[in-house]
């Protein structure tokens, strides 16, 4: 028996690559999270310089919004939020894909949700009990035009030498096969990492931010067909869904009335290798924290 989770759950996980634990989070913490990624949304100014996000057919939009947003907090649209002639088509608030990608260390309300004892003991149970709080993103999933995310392994844009990323995701509201639940291959993570996302200047020298991207193929051999070979994660608010790093995971386009708001914390463990290409950095000011050390009782 681990900490928090029991030793089944440990085993189903580690035969799985991920776990679902329905019920983890109070459906009041669900409210106050969405209220706070809200208030980020309701204060966000678009400007001339929209930043979409897309990983279908794995691209990424890699400006320097993008390259930049792994110590701030900054609002990406949906790929259909524009009309032809780029203006949105709907209510900001209903145009917004995600908010990323340092919430939890800059807002209080994020922070609060992150750093838990709970969190902590989860993540000790599989293994990372020097588990560091890396990037946070609260993702929305609108209603009519929330984008796929297309099938990819995390460790692919968080890599850790040994590979150590986790995926601590949440249902902040119901995830259904309607408005676009999170998909996954039962055992895909005992496998191989196919690719990585690299800064083609790394971090810290000069002008990586505006340098560009790209990925470099470690295995031609592709993941898992979206969705015949994948099964279906649905989730009501309030689960908690661990995903491995090299679990092939993927998401469908949100055709339904109802949005999808989740939100998820990755971690790494303080132990392994961050490489200076990962597109994600953060400068000497603003460090990544452990999750143990800085949890306070849920
Ligand atoms: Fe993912």
């Amino acid at each position: 028996m681990g900490a928090v989770l029991s030793d089944e759950q440990v085993e189903s996980y580690r035969r799985d690559g991920f776990l679902k634990v329905e019920g983890f989070v109070d459906r009041s913490r669900c409210a106050a999270l969405r209220d706070a990624a809200n208030a980020i949304v309701g204060d966000f100014q678009p400007n001339e310089r929209r930043t979409v996000f897309t990983t279908s057919e794995q691209e990424r939009v890699s400006d320097q919004d993008f390259l930049s947003s792994g110590s701030g907090i900054w609002c990406f649209f949906e790929e259909e939020a524009f009309d032809a002639d780029g203006r949105l088509r709907q209510a900001k608030e209903l145009s917004i894909n995600k908010i990323g990608h340092a919430m939890h260390d800059l807002d209080p309300t994020f922070e609060s949700f992150s750093y838990t004892s709970d969190l902590a003991g989860v993540a000790a149970d599989i293994g990372l009990a020097d588990a560091l709080a890396l990037q946070s993103m609260y993702i929305f999933k609108q209603p009519h035009i929330g984008g796929e995310v297309g099938c990819h392994q995390d460790a692919a844009f968080l890599y850790t030498d040994p590979m150590t990323v986790t995926g601590f995701w949440f249902a902040i509201e119901d995830a259904t096969l309607e408005n676009g639940c999170l998909w996954a291959a039962p055992g895909g993570h005992r496998t191989s990492l196919r690719k990585a996302f690299k800064r083609l200047v790394p971090y810290g020298e000069p002008g990586s931010d505006e340098g560009g991207t790209e990925f470099e193929v470690f295995d031609e051999s592709p993941l898992p067909a979206a969705p015949a070979e994948l099964v279906p994660v649905e989730a009501p608010a309030g689960t908690l869904v661990l995903l491995h790093g090299l679990l092939p995971h993927w998401s469908d386009v949100n055709r339904s009335a109802r949005s999808r708001h989740a939100y998820s914390l990755h971690c790494i463990s303080a132990a392994a290798e961050y490489p200076s290409w990962n597109w994600l950095q953060r400068p000497a000011s603003l460090p990544l924290r452990s999750l143990a050390a800085t949890a306070v009782a849920a």
